[in-house]
C-alpha cells in the first residue's frame, strides 16, 4: 500500500509546488522509493517545471492529464482514463541526457482544469448525496483501477491553493498533508482554519455521504482514507536578517515561534529560507540539488535535504 500524501494549503505562493518537487525527487532518490506525483491545480506549475512547456502542451492538448478523469465524471461521453496519464520518468523524457529520477512518474494537470472543476460542482449523476460521495472520490477510484497502491511507494499531490472538489478529491485519498506556510501573520493564521476546514469540512462530510448515500462497502475505493492525519507544518521562504540574533527578520521569528507553541510536535522545527538559488533551480525545470545555476550552492541544496528527511520520517 502507498503513502498517500497532500502538500496543501489555501493560501497561494507558499511554497507547496516548490515543496512536492524536492520531497518527490528525495524520496525517488536517496531513499530509492517508487514515486507518483499527481499535479491537481489547474496553473500547472509542477507539470510544466517536470515536462518542461512543450512536452506539457503536447500532454495538456491530448488531454492525458488529470483533467480526464475529472472530465469523464461531469461527459459521460469521455471514458475514465487508464494509466495512459501517467508520465514515466518525465524529468528523462524532458531531457534524455539525464535520468536522475528513474523512480519518478508524474500525472500533470491542464489549464482547463479549472473550468472542469466547474463543471464538476454543478453536474449531479444519481442520487445527490451519492453524487456528492462519487464526485470526492475520483481519485481514489482511478488509483484503485491503475493499481497505484502496487506499484508506487509514495503518491504525493501538489494541490492548488483552494480547498474545492479537485482538492477534496486529494485529502480524500491520502493519509497525510503537509502544510508549507510564510511565518507571517496572515499565512499563520489561516493554518488553524485550515485545519478545521479539512477535518469538518471535508473528512466530516464525506463520510456523512458514504454513510447516508449510503455506498456499499464493496463499492469504497481501496485508496479512499476516512481521516488525513497532519504529518508538519513547514516554515517556509523565511527571510534571514544580518541584524536579528536569530539570523532572521522579527515577524518571522515572532509567527515561528507563536507556530510552534500552537502547533507542538506539528510544527516542522527545519525550515526552508528565502534564498536565491530556489527559484532559479525551479526556473531551469530541475530540484536544487541538479542544477547548476551559480546561486544553488552547498547551503542551498543541504537546507532542503534537511527538510526532506524530517518530512520523511513524519509519513509513517
Ligand atoms: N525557499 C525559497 N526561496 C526563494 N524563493 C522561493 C522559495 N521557495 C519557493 N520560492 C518561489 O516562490 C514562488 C512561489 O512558490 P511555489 O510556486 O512553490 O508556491 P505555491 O504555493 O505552489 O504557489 P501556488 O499557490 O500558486 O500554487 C515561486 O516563484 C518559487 O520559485
Ligand atoms: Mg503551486
Amino acid at each position: 500500500m502507498s503513502t498517500k500524501v497532500c502538500v496543501i494549503n489555501f493560501k497561494g505562493g507558499v511554497g507547496k509546488t516548490t515543496l512536492t518537487i524536492h520531497l518527490a525527487t528525495y524520496l525517488a532518490s536517496v531513499k530509492k522509493k517508487k514515486v507518483l506525483v499527481i499535479d491537481i491545480d489547474h496553473q500547472s506549475s509542477l507539470s510544466i517545471v517536470l515536462l518542461g512547456g512543450e512536452l506539457w502542451e503536447q500532454k495538456a492538448n491530448e488531454n492525458k492529464t488529470i483533467n480526464r478523469l475529472f472530465e469523464s465524471y461531469c461527459k459521460r461521453t469521455v471514458a475514465i482514463p487508464g494509466n495512459e496519464i501517467i508520465i514515466q520518468n518525465p524529468f528523462h523524457l524532458k531531457d534524455s541526457r539525464y535520468n536522475f529520477y528513474p523512480n519518478l512518474d508524474m500525472v500533470p494537470a491542464q489549464f482547463e482544469l479549472d473550468n472542469t472543476e466547474i463543471e464538476l460542482a454543478s453536474t449531479t449523476i444519481g442520487s445527490p448525496t451519492y453524487a456528492e460521495w462519487e464526485k470526492r472520490t475520483l481519485i481514489a477510484s482511478w488509483l484503485d483501477k491503475v493499481k497505484a497502491h502496487e506499484i508506487y511507494d509514495y503518491i504525493i499531490y501538489d494541490c492548488p491553493p483552494a480547498t474545492k472538489l479537485v482538492s477534496q478529491n486529494a485529502v480524500s485519498a491520502s493519509d497525510f498533508y503537509i502544510i508549507p506556510v510564510i511565518p507571517d501573520e496572515m499565512s499563520s493564521r489561516g493554518v488553524s482554519h485550515f485545519q478545521e476546514l479539512v477535518k469538518n469540512n471535508i473528512n466530516q462530510k464525506l463520510e456523512f455521504y458514504r454513510k447516508s448515500a449510503p455506498v456499499n462497502a464493496k463499492d469504497v475505493p481501496i485508496n479512499y482514507v476516512p481521516s488525513i492525519k497532519l504529518a508538519g507544518i513547514v516554515p517556509f521562504m523565511v527571510k534571514s536578517s544580518g541584524r536579528a540574533i536569530s539570523g532572521i527578520v522579527n515577524i518571522h521569528t515572532r509567527q515561528m515561534d507563536e507556530l510552534q507553541t500552537r502547533w507542538g510536535d506539528k510544527y516542522v522545527e527545519v525550515n526552508v529560507k528565502n534564498m536565491v538559488g530556489v527559484p532559479e533551480s525551479i526556473e531551469s525545470g530541475w530540484p536544487v540539488w541538479n542544477t547548476y545555476v551559480r546561486n544553488a550552492t552547498p547551503a542551498v541544496k543541504q537546507m532542503m535535504t534537511t527538510v526532506c528527511e524530517n518530512i520523511y520520517s513524519r509519513l509513517k
